[in-house]
């Protein structure tokens, strides 16, 4: 989401080549004539090559591991914590009793007063500032955790593929994360793990809406411009979410065995309420989302988000020309656990929606999704910062 940060930003020349990067990134321009053209990133890997090895990246406190054979019944979840203010939250969390929690972006800010430097200063000064975190240490040593960045922790606002600098943010996000050798192995940081034995396998996809992600459309500046955000749907068919590998392994992922699939993405998916950042953006993308959810290998699903600085419950059932079973899809969204810009009042007032079943809840927030096997039937709740319930609905499986 955009923050209100912007002014704060000082164009440099390595930002420059952010902004250029959409040529650079995809390898269009011969940097040196007769030459074979290179990419952004192959430019500037010997530069982080170097780099990796004249500082040390900052990793997080231990964090206890998760057997893979344990059965999942609450799965916690949560988004936009800004690493230099209050972090009451982990506690509040953590007194839910959570198997696992899943921190899924804008995870610290450190975008914010980043000059442009092509060592991502900022970026990595947040994370460090992270590792400092007494309350997140202590989070960590109870409660697993499983993680995937938005823009923030990304390292850009609102940015994607053509963010020039993504590899390194990729180096920093997997070394403090301590990320498996199959996240580490590939480009991007998406990652699937299924718990618990068969009858009660939940399975935890995460994708990654930011390392491949083509540049949204944005409105052209106007003075009346609406004040729902700065991005239109576009059907441009050369434009893509996930990119070719991310959507191929995801096939794949949602061919295997599960009873229950919890599905992450960064950013909104089913709403069509707003214009910032979101699926909506790209509609085709989102369609092709839906089409392969609906084609899964039978489970129960549900969506999570987060990014909003707000939360809420979301319904919606797309028509069966693209899903056949003209089946439901449930959405939760948790957003912020500190960064909160609105009250729930205004904000509901502001974003009527009618997939949204719930307030548009503004105060700060965290998510759980709970499971009754006997009962076949998984809960979504958002909680506020006293750990009292601030929506909750049920959906049998
Ligand atoms: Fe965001």
């Amino acid at each position: 989401m955009r923050a209100v940060f912007a002014a704060s930003f000082t164009v440099s020349s390595a930002a420059l080549i952010a902004a250029a990067a959409p040529a650079l990134a995809h390898g269009h321009t011969d940097p040196a004539k007769g030459a074979v053209p290179l990419s952004a990133d192959e430019m500037l890997a010997p530069y982080y090559a170097k780099l990796e090895k004249q500082i040390e990246l900052p990793v997080a406190q231990p964090n206890v591991s998760l057997p893979r054979e344990t059965t999942l019944t609450r799965v916690a979840f949560g988004s936009c914590n800004h690493q230099s203010r209050s972090q009451h939250m982990w506690a509040q969390i953590a007194a839910k009793n959570p198997d696992m929690f899943l921190f899924i972006g804008d995870n610290n800010y450190g975008d914010q007063f980043w000059k442009g430097d092509a060592s991502l200063t900022t970026l990595r000064a947040a994370y460090a500032k992270m590792a400092q975190t007494p309350e997140l240490g202590e989070f960590r040593s109870k409660v697993p955790m499983m993680v995937t960045w938005d823009d923030h922790d990304f390292g850009f606002n609102d940015g994607g593929a053509n963010f020039a600098f993504r590899g390194w943010s990729e180096t920093i996000f997997e070394t403090f994360w301590g990320s498996s050798n199959e996240v580490r192995s590939r480009p991007g940081i998406y990652e699937s793990v299924t718990f618990g034995e068969e009858g009660k396998r939940t399975q935890i996809i995460i994708l990654d809406t930011r390392y491949f992600r083509s540049d949204f459309e944005a409105i052209p500046y106007s003075p009346e411009r609406p004040p729902l955000g700065p991005y239109l749907p576009s059907n441009d068919t050369s434009k893509t979410l996930l990119g070719d590998e991310q959507w191929s392994w995801l096939s794949q992922e949602l061919a295997k065995p599960a009873d229950l699939r919890i599905v992450v993405s960064s950013i909104q998916v089913v709403t069509d309420a707003h214009n910032y950042e979101s699926w909506e953006a790209l509609p085709i993308e989102r369609t092709k989302l839906y089409g392969m959810l609906a084609a899964r290998e039978a489970s129960g699903l549900v969506l999570l988000s987060g990014d909003r600085h707000a939360g809420g419950i979301y319904a919606d059932t797309p028509s069966r020309e693209i899903t056949r079973t003209g089946e439901k899809f449930w959405e939760l969204t948790s957003s912020s656990m500190n960064y909160s810009f609105s009250s729930t009042e205004q904000n509901t007032k502001r974003e009527p929606d009618a997939k949204r079943i719930t307030d548009l809840i503004s105060e700060e927030n965290f998510g759980t999704v709970e499971i009754d096997w006997d009962a076949k039937a998984f809960t979504m709740k958002l909680y506020g910062n006293k750990g009292e319930e601030r929506a909750s609905q049920s959906v049998k499986f």
